[in-house]
């Protein structure tokens, strides 16, 4: 499973991906203003920074602007796949830029339909939102599912960018399932490496340790 970062914050991107840990970058509006930093100055950096796909999504609402929005992000790096959401002018705005060589990630989406329709309109990625289902008690997990489901059937080859993940569990059921990509924070990254077994075992490794009076070094 390849790891997306989910933010415009250029230390945290950096810290993760010194690990290895960074095989792209998804950013959003609502990530952009959180950051602070202008648009295409901070999309340029974290391309720079990073090999995978950078996401950048329009702000446009008709296709003919989308379009015209992505064509100009597209320019920024060659890493960077444009985001359009899941409207009909947003499919619209997939199929020409997907045409045109460009990745395109599309967003927001919430149905099996919404992402049948995306892979049909040549999306490199469809980026089902696990968390905000969750927040309205459906089951983000059963969608993944059956867009893997639906993809394998007919051979579709736009991949599955598990997002909106909350959770350390749902990088699990993601992975078991067998998205192609997930993003999610930092945060939730780090906190993947958490478990109380491994805390408890070292303490009690230490302590003995600390009984031998040796040293390594
Ligand atoms: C994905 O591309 C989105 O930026 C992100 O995963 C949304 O997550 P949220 O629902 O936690 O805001």
């Amino acid at each position: 499973m390849r790891f997306f970062v989910d933010t415009a914050e250029i230390d945290a991107i950096a810290e993760l991906n010194d690990l290895g840990m960074v095989d792209g970058v998804t950013t959003n509006p609502s990530l952009i203003m959180k950051s602070g930093r202008d648009i295409l100055e901070v999309t340029k950096e974290i391309c720079d920074l990073v090999d995978g796909p950078v996401s950048a999504e329009v702000v446009a609402m008709e296709a003919d602007a989308m379009i015209a929005e992505g064509r100009k992000l597209a320019e920024i790096a060659e890493n960077i796949a444009v985001k359009v959401p899941l409207t009909w002018d947003g499919l619209k705005a997939c199929k020409v830029l997907s045409g045109e060589g460009h990745m395109v990630n599309v967003t927001l989406c919430f149905s099996a339909n919404q992402a049948l329709l995306a892979a049909k309109a040549g999306a490199t990625f469809i980026s089902p939102f696990i968390g905000r289902l969750d927040d309205i008690n459906i089951d983000g997990m059963e969608l993944i599912a059956d867009i893997r489901t639906i993809y394998d059937n007919y051979g579709f080859d736009t991949q599955i960018l598990a997002a909106s993940i909350r959770t350390v569990n749902h990088v699990t059921e993601a992975a078991r399932i067998g998205a192609d990509v997930m993003t999610a924070p930092p945060a939730v990254i780090k906190a993947m490496a958490n478990h109380p077994l491994t805390d408890k075992g070292l303490d009690a490794f230490m302590k003995d340790w600390a009984k031998t009076g040796q040293k390594i070094l």
